[in-house]
């Protein structure tokens, strides 16, 4: 599968850390809406579902996760654990996210609106969608 990775300039200095996005320069879209993960459960799953039609970016600020992507040919784990590496996730891309750390805090930019009806939320539905494209 084609993983794509942002790479994100960190300004480091002794009072901390900074991060920079800005649309259609280095995020390579409109950046539509942002929201965050965070206070996530160590033990459990989330995600569990594609979109018909939109692109994001996740960034894991602080701590470390994990993220499954399937295409529905093939799955991999991506483990993101610094702010400097972006994941790009296009629609049609079933995700979860898992092994959070208990510091773990996600940013994850978006180039649509939150619409739910844009969710495929059905792994065999999911995987039906694939395979009749
Ligand atoms: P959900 O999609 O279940 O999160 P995850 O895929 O990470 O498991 O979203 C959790 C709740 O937040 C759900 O009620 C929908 C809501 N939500 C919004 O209102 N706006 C958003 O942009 C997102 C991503 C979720």
């Amino acid at each position: 599968m084609n993983i794509n990775f942002l790479e994100v300039d960190v300004f480091n200095n002794e009072a901390g850390s900074l991060i920079s996005l800005e649309a259609k320069k280095n995020v390579p879209f409109e950046i539509k809406r942002v929201y965050c993960i965070f206070k996530t459960n160590t033990e459990l799953r989330r995600g569990f579902h594609a979109h018909k039609n939109l692109n994001q970016v996740l960034i894991c600020v602080n701590g470390s996760c994990k993220v499954l992507l399937d295409d529905g040919y093939e799955r991999t784990n991506i483990e993101l654990s610094s702010p400097s590496k972006g994941l790009i996730i296009k629609d049609f891309i079933w995700r979860e996210i898992f092994d959070f750390s208990s510091d773990c805090v996600i940013m994850v930019l978006a180039d649509n609106f939150y619409d739910e009806s844009d969710y495929i939320r059905d792994y065999d539905e999911f995987l039906k969608i694939i395979k009749n494209y």
